[in-house]
């Protein structure tokens, strides 16, 4: 199959299927651009394989079997020359009950979790949820002016009983990859205040800019290797999270044995096309993923080049990662800018919850043609406004 065959310019109407993205809005005439789900149809590759799954008509319990171990193990090598083991892997059903269960496993009723923000708003609320005390601290901007960690704010923020820190790499919603010297300080950051770190990599296939690399945080060291939980998926880079597929990958036995233990008899089996989903996209799905890749980097170039051009009030960041856009529209000086967007027509994420308020996310992981009528439509908002 050749790049030039994969059609990311049209995508089927998703309505009457229960579309979380599309179901949102009664009203037609709001474009959905917000929850992180890509407009597109899977790669054929995959949709080969859920067929073929789909035709041998019996679907009963499934547990992690060869197929989709030897993928994502082979995978992680290919990919991201991780040499992890069969053992290290726990499939589960998604990556936001798994923070979840982290910071039950990892964190006893009197201790504190740390992330920075904005963060997506599952990192701000897992704590909460298991009744932790959450520490946040922001982000700050670096001299080449990037979103990065403010390590002295960090320390000044950490407490005796902070046990976790919660990593978001690709970082949701910024589109920021932080680099081996940013995680080599960050790792130093864990080591001497005893953190168990949580790394989500969901968007760690999803890198548009040909200068950025993903570095997992596992592999950076021995110390980090044996700290970290990392969580990744392929429901983000192949628009499969409907299939509820996700996996962690944990080296040290004792915290797999915590970790274990805490999601028993919570945690369902993924089901059986997730792991066709899961196993077809890490074997076959690499022509579409570099097609998907060049696509979004055009998006990208759309929204930064438009927003430059036509709304340079409203501050937009370089990003590598991810087909969310951040965009501070602080200086619009509207009261309440998700509800100003969507009476305008676009549908946006609010940054609230991300702990970023005045901010919006802007899905660009859809059609082009889509994109420039919701470009439109902000553009003609705010200046009209
Ligand atoms: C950083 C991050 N983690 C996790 C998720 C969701 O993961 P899951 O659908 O596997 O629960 C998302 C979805 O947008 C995300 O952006």
């Amino acid at each position: 199959m050749t790049q030039s065959t994969y059609n990311f310019d049209s995508c089927p109407d998703r309505s009457g299927y229960g579309s979380l993205k599309w179901d949102k809005y009664k009203s037609q005439e709001i474009l959905p651009m917000w929850v992180a789900d890509m407009d597109f149809e899977i790669a054929p590759e995959i949709r080969t394989a859920l067929q073929a799954r789909l035709d041998h008509g019996v679907y009963g319990y499934t547990v992690p079997f060869a197929e989709p171990v030897n993928a994502v193990l082979s995978y992680l090598l290919r990919q991201h020359n991780y040499s992890a083991e069969a053992s290290w892997l726990n499939f589960l059903p998604g990556l936001v009950p798994a923070i979840n269960l982290c910071c039950h496993a990892f964190t006893g009723p009197k201790d504190s979790v740390m992330t920075v923000t904005p963060v997506y708003p599952p990192f701000l609320s897992a704590p909460n949820y298991a009744g932790r005390e959450l520490i946040k601290v922001p982000l700050c901007l670096s001299s080449k002016d990037l979103w990065t960690f403010d390590f002295e704010a960090m320390q000044a923020a950490i407490k005796p009983n902070t046990k976790v820190f919660l990593l978001c790499n690709p970082h949701n919603p910024i589109g920021r990859v932080f680099t081996r010297a940013e995680l080599t300080k960050l790792s130093d950051f864990c080591e001497r205040n005893d953190l168990i770190v949580i790394s989500d990599e969901i968007h760690c296939d999803l890198l548009f800019d040909p200068k950025a690399q993903h570095v997992v945080t596992a592999t950076l060291n021995t110390a980090m290797a044996k700290r970290t939980i990392t969580l990744m998926a392929p429901s983000k880079t192949y628009n499969l999270p409907g299939l509820a597929c996700a996996f962690s990958i944990i080296e040290d036995s004792s915290l797999r044995q915590q970790f274990n233990k805490t999601i028993r008899g919570i945690i369902t089996e993924v089901n059986c096309f997730g792991y066709a989903g899961c196993a077809a996209a890490y074997n076959y799905g690499e022509p579409w993923r570099q097609a998907l890749l060049n696509y979004l980097r055009s998006n990208y170039e759309l929204v930064d080049s438009t927003l430059r051009s036509e709304l340079p009030e409203v501050l937009f960041r370089p990003m590598q990662s991810t087909y969310l856009a951040w965009l501070d529209v602080s200086q619009l000086n509207i009261k309440n800018p998700t509800v100003f967007f969507e009476d305008n027509g676009v549908g946006l994420s609010d940054g609230t919850p991300f702990g970023g308020p005045q901010h919006v996310r802007l899905n660009f992981g859809c059609p082009r043609s889509r994109l420039e009528v919701a470009l439109e439509k902000i553009i003609r908002a705010v200046k009209l406004r």
